[in-house]
């Protein structure tokens, strides 16, 4: 089966588990269903699905069940989500397009993208720690702290952080990798992490995957400023052009475009070479590697 048609289906099985354990849109009284119904708004808009694929294909490797892989994936796609409607508000991106349709707090109010992010991240923390999420409750405690670290101010919130820091400023190559690493490496890195968690796996094997998925990330993080930079607003569903206006320290910015076209396919092979431990049964991942540095969206 060719990596797109892998991406499609595990993305169905995702999209199904989501529907599943997002909160209903006509129950409870007027502001649950109001938060309900910004919550689907944004997480069931068709992303690509890229992060819960990396839970599930790191899993598959260890044997793990798709109930549990599935359950986990839709949870980080519950993070992700959410880091999206924070990205797009106006006091940080201030964006009002997002997967192809107003952002959130257009849609709604400010109020209302700002608490649905909220719900969705603790959505995830109710999700995962869930008994049937796996048997083992100190697997799940691990899985509990590693999202926790990642999402936190040594990942996601760091990078993001540094990223409002960094608008108008000149940073140094390595501290633009740095910020990268953390708000868009980190989670890629968390997704096949949790993988190994869930199927026990041992210490160089969680490695690995976390090695790979970093080098990962943060090619796909650059893949994402080119195409703000010379990509399509009606193929990327988001507004392009926007990080030299605001000034944002990006790999393109800092080394223009074909030399930031060039970092990103060193990084894949980089990221390919973490996986040697696991042979020819990683090939998917590594597929996935190649794919995310040559997408159009
Ligand atoms: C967008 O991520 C945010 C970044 C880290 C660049 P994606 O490009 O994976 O967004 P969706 O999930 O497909 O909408
Ligand atoms: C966002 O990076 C990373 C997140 C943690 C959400 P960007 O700000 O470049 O993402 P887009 O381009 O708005 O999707
Ligand atoms: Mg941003
Ligand atoms: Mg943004
Ligand atoms: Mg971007």
């Amino acid at each position: 089966m060719k990596l797109e048609e892998k991406l499609q289906e595990i993305s169905d099985l995702i999209n199904e588990r989501m529907d599943d354990l997002l909160p209903s849109i006509s129950e409870g009284v007027k502001g649950e269903r109001r938060i309900a119904e910004a919550m689907r708004y944004t997480a069931m808009s068709g992303g690509k699905r890229l992060r819960p694929f990396l839970v599930v294909a790191s899993a598959d490797l260890f044997g793990v069940s798709r109930s549990s892989s599935l359950q986990v994936a839709a949870a980080v796609e519950f993070l992700h989500a959410y880091s999206l409607i924070h990205d797009d508000l106006p006091s940080m991106d201030n964006d009002d397009m997002r997967r192809g349709q107003p952002s959130s707090h257009i849609k709604f109010d400010e109020a209302t993208a700002i608490l649905a992010g909220d719900a969705l991240l603790t959505l995830v923390f109710e999700v995962i720690s869930h008994p049937t999420t796996h048997s083992d409750a100190i697997v799940r405690s691990d899985l509990v702290q590693t999202i926790a670290q990642a999402g936190g101010t040594h990942g996601l919130i760091g990078g993001q952080m540094m990223d409002m820091l960094s608008e108008g400023q000149e940073l140094p190559l390595p501290e633009i990798s740095r910020l990268q690493r953390m708000k868009t490496g980190a989670l890629f890195a968390l997704s096949c992490e949790l993988g190994a968690i869930m199927g026990k796996a041992s210490r160089h094997c969680r490695n690995a995957l976390r090695g790979f998925a970093n080098d990962v990330g943060l090619a796909f993080q650059i893949a994402d400023d080119l195409m703000d930079a010379e990509g399509l607003s009606s193929k990327a569903g988001k507004k392009t052009g926007k990080d030299a206006l605001a000034g944002k320290a990006t790999f393109v910015t800092a080394l223009g475009i074909e030399k930031a076209k060039k970092q990103a396919q060193m990084l894949v092979e980089q990221a390919g070479k973490h996986l040697d431990v696991f042979d020819h049964r990683a090939d998917v991942l590594r597929e996935f590697a190649s794919f995310v540095v040559n997408r159009q969206r």
